[in-house]
């Protein structure tokens, strides 16, 4: 058995599925860059019968990746593979890369008879069927059993060797439902990789739920059991309690090689950038105590620890921060640096910019500069991180201006101009208890969407009097929170922008679902 484990990234389906982080198709593809370069084995890039917008999504995906293998979900039914054939192709045209379908059907008792109301035999007769066609397509085809972990042995046994027989090269267990525990799902996979017939020939892939909090532990434990991929997204995204945590599972794999003796491709110095980029596009912050990324995961601010890791670094710390891209240096660069000196930077924080993308952040660059006297590691990061999502209108701001004080006859005020992509330029007045209320105020007033401020917050990126600003707001729609962020030099402008970025995941979101409910 090989010592490579493949990682599937599926932060792209499973984890994009998930309410609250949605993406757009230019956004899905920022990321799709991103894990290219994180070296993923697979991406899983949606679902290309969900919706046009999807299919599009994986398509362009398709053209421009081209280290990773690009892969579509698809249900066991001829219009689900078709499309997902279709989306993939310009991948699988390419030689180099690869594209995969992955189709699935649930097995277990409780799907066949409640959801599917199909007998056991309906189930694997669509399953071969299903990976048949799919075989049509290309012949790197993903089979999974849903709800595999409640689905009874034997029956497992049988439409896993159905699906192999029928030309599936990769077999996925999911647990659907983050049931198990280490123990049982070492156990189903020293079982399956044994006991099956063909086994031999395909790569048992484990993809674990974290609703129960023991996703990463399930799967490495499934790699114990001799499963060689593994399924996971960046910050642990995905349905529900979200799925196994890429960045866990595989500086798991890196920090205790000593132990698991296995290996990934990952390059792991990229995974704080991409990290970080997911969380910005999505308008969902890393919580400051997660495992490898969060803010906290390598501060030593407790007296005792400081002593300890100034004496020997490894007394508290078991991996490196520069392995996962947290940088330590915080050079600085000025109105001097030219855009080598930029790049080279971008690229030793872990970001791949396109030359576009760095000539965006280029000109922001010299904008800061000419601002402020130093601009550090932390004001790059940010500037990328705004290029990513500064671009995603429909709404942008023409111009903001604010009173405030402390008059007892005035209230502050605000004057806001936004401009649409539709071509509506508005211009709103509002007063209110405090200048950001005001601001606030007017921007709703303008896009009409109301929605309820439930958590504002300035920090500055970096230090001294001329830092940057980075807002975050948080806000309650009737059905759903969304996060926004916003950085400027000007605390004011990066709390409006926090706040129209909301606005703007709002209305792309509802254009999104109209455009979905019209195709069905
Ligand atoms: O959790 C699950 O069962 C899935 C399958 C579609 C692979 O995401
Ligand atoms: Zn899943």
């Amino acid at each position: 058995m090989t010592n490579q484990v493949k990682i599937f990234d599926t932060t792209l389906r499973d984890g994009e599925q998930a309410p609250g982080f949605s993406m757009t198709a230019g956004q899905k593809l920022r990321m799709a860059e991103a894990l290219e370069a994180l070296k993923v084995d697979v991406m899983e890039a949606g679902f290309a019968a969900a919706s046009q917008g999807d299919f599009d999504a994986i398509k362009s995906i398709a053209e421009t990746v081209k280290d990773s293998t690009v892969a579509s979900l698809a249900r066991c039914n001829e219009g689900d593979i078709r499309a997902s054939g279709e989306a993939i192709k310009p991948a699988t045209k390419r030689g180099s890369g690869r594209g995969r379908i992955h189709t699935f059907i649930a097995t277990s008792p409780l799907h066949r008879e409640f959801k599917l109301k199909m007998s056991k035999d309906e189930i694997v007769r669509r399953a071969v069927a299903g990976v048949e066609l799919a075989r049509d397509y290309t012949d790197d085809v993903e089979f999974s059993c849903e709800d595999a972990i409640r689905t009874e042995r034997d029956y497992l046994k049988r439409v896993v060797e159905a699906a192999i027989k029928a030309g599936a090269t990769t077999i996925n267990i999911p647990d659907t439902v983050g049931y198990t525990t280490p123990e049982e799902i070492q156990n189903l996979f020293e079982f399956l990789t044994t006991e099956i017939e063909g086994g031999d020939g395909v790569i048992f892939s484990a993809h674990c739920h974290d609703d129960l909090g023991l996703a990463v532990a399930n799967s490495l434990a499934a790699v114990r059991g001799g499963a060689r991929q593994v399924e996971c997204a960046l910050n642990g995204i995905g349905e529900r309690a979200g799925n196994c945590a890429l960045e866990e599972v595989v500086m798991a794999l890196r920090t205790r090689k000593d132990f698991f003796q296995l290996a990934t491709r990952v390059e792991t110095q990229g995974i704080y950038a991409a990290s970080k980029l997911l969380a910005t596009i999505t308008g969902n912050p890393v919580p400051r105590n997660k495992a490898i990324v969060g803010k906290n995961a390598f501060a030593h601010e407790s007296g005792i620890h400081q002593h300890g890791v100034l004496a020997n670094r490894e007394t508290y710390e078991i991996m490196r921060p520069e392995d996962v891209g947290v940088s330590t240096d915080n050079l600085v660069l000025g109105k001097h640096s030219g855009r080598a000196a930029l790049k080279s930077r971008a690229e030793k924080l872990g970001f791949t910019l396109a030359d576009n993308q760095l000539a965006s952040v280029f000109t922001a660059f010299k904008t800061l500069a000419d601002d402020k006297k130093e601009v550090f590691d932390s004001d790059i990061e940010a500037l990328i991180l705004g290029e990513a999502v500064g671009t995603q209108g429909p709404w942008v701001i023409n111009s903001l201006y604010v009173s405030a004080g402390s008059d007892d006859n005035r209230e502050p005020e605000a004057i806001v101009r936004l401009s649409h992509e539709d071509g509506r330029t508005e211009t709103h007045v509002s007063r209110a208890k405090g200048p950001m209320n005001a601001v606030f105020a007017a921007i709703s007033e303008i896009a009409k969407i109301p929605m309820e401020l439930e958590h504002y917050a300035v920090s500055s990126v970096s230090g001294g009097e001329d830092a940057m600003a980075e807002a975050t707001v948080r806000v309650a729609t009737e059905f759903e929170t969304y996060q926004g962020r916003g950085a400027d030099t000007d605390t004011v402008l990066a709390s409006a922008l926090a706040y129209l970025d909301v606005i703007n995941r709002i209305e792309r979101r509802q254009v999104r679902e109209r455009a979905i409910s019209a195709q069905h």
